[in-house]
């Protein structure tokens, strides 16, 4: 008999359902508003306001990484869980401005909270990231490999804007949210994400210089290639179009119709394409959480630092039906219902 005819058969583990048992979340007290804009760039509260919905956003200390802000958030969630940091399998971090290339930004995470227990990763899908990673954590407790997953969206864009662009520097923010799953027995939990990626739109949002396509250089730095680069109008379609089409996916998927949903939480990038969504699934703009005219564009973190303060605030309650859906650079974008 071989070695490996020796070893134990792998067997499937049942399909547990998972919820998010706690959130969290975090933004540096810093903020700057419209009228600080209008002193840097020829830019105006009314052009701001009227065309992203945007009044102000977190901007992070210079000492104030990534990792500080995502183990701040986390912290929140794991005393609203009633856990202990010793108690999380695993930590997943969704962010597209890491600490470092390497180590991953989990592992920073890890170290601060003091989560030794943790496997720690992170996961890169610009803006629709933290959903993925949401889907990711989702299936190792499902499958019942891990039982408490922590999902953190967080991300310092005041790092990547070119504070002299109008086009782009009045739309982001700092801040980070972040979820606890574990396996519950909630009737339906967390469905599958309805997940999706153009990959051959890559250049009309993203952050070109300093990885290894365009390495650092003083070319990069002076033509701003290590800022954020973004091709509005066109990505303001796109978002419309995906996100629209994720959300009916995701309800068609799980059976059930727009009605039955209780609070639609979207990425929260401009007030416009939350509207023009909303007129493409039927769902009137009181059915949407929005929170952006506080915290701009924070990317990977908005969608989950909005269901946390959803809930915090009583707009959504346990059992509600609630619908998230996003969309960022790569093209990716993905949907989710989940019962709070
Ligand atoms: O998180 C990932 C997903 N990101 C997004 O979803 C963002 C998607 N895009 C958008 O939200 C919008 O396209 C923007 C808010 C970025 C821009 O709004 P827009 O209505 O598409 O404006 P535009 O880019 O077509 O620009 C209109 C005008 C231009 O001037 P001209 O060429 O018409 O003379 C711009 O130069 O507005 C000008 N402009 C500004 N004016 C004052 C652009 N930025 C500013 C500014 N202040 N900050």
């Amino acid at each position: 008999m071989t070695a490996a005819a020796q070893l134990k058969p792998v067997v499937a583990a049942p399909t547990r359902t998972v919820s998010i048992v706690a959130s969290g979340a975090y933004v540096p007290p810093g903020i700057r508003t419209n009228a600080d804009l209008e002193k840097m760039v020829d830019t105006s509260d009314e052009w701001i306001y009227s065309r992203t919905g945007i009044r102000e956003r977190h901007i992070a200390e210079d000492h104030e990484a990534t990792s500080d802000m995502a183990a701040e958030a986390a912290r929140r969630a794991l005393a609203d869980a009633h856990l202990g940091p010793d108690q999380i399998d695993l930590i997943l971090v969704a962010t597209c401005t890491p600490d470092m290339t390497f180590p991953s930004t989990a592992c920073f995470v890890q170290q601060q909270l003091g989560a030794t227990h943790a496997a720690c990763l992170d996961l890169s899908a610009a803006c629709a990231g933290f959903l993925y990673a949401l889907d990711v954590g989702r299936q190792y407790v499902a499958s019942g490999q891990l039982n408490t997953v922590l999902v953190i969206g967080a991300e310092k864009m005041s790092t990547v804007m070119d504070w002299t662009d109008r086009t782009t520097c009045v739309l982001f923010g700092d801040g980070a949210g972040a979820a606890i799953l574990q396996a519950t027995d909630a009737s339906h939990g967390v469905w599958p994400a309805v997940l999706g990626a153009d990959g051959s739109l890559n250049k009309l949002l993203a952050i070109p210089g300093g990885g290894s396509r365009e390495p650092f250089s003083q070319q990069v730095l002076d033509d701003k290639r290590h800022c954020l680069k973004m091709a509005g109008r066109e990505v303001f379609k796109h978002a419309v179009t995906n996100m629209a089409a994720a959300a009916q996916e995701a309800l068609q998927r799980s059976g059930a119709c727009i009605e039955d949903v209780a609070c639609i939480i979207p990425h929260q990038a401009n007030a416009r394409i939350i509207q023009a969504i909303g007129q493409r699934i039927g769902a009137p703009i009181e059915q949407f959480y929005l929170n952006v005219d506080r915290y701009g564009n924070t990317s990977a973190a908005s969608v989950i630092m909005a269901l946390d303060e959803a809930a915090r605030n009583g707009r959504i309650q346990r059992g509600d039906l609630v619908l998230l859906v996003v969309f960022g650079g790569g093209f990716t974008w993905a949907a989710t219902l989940l019962e709070w």
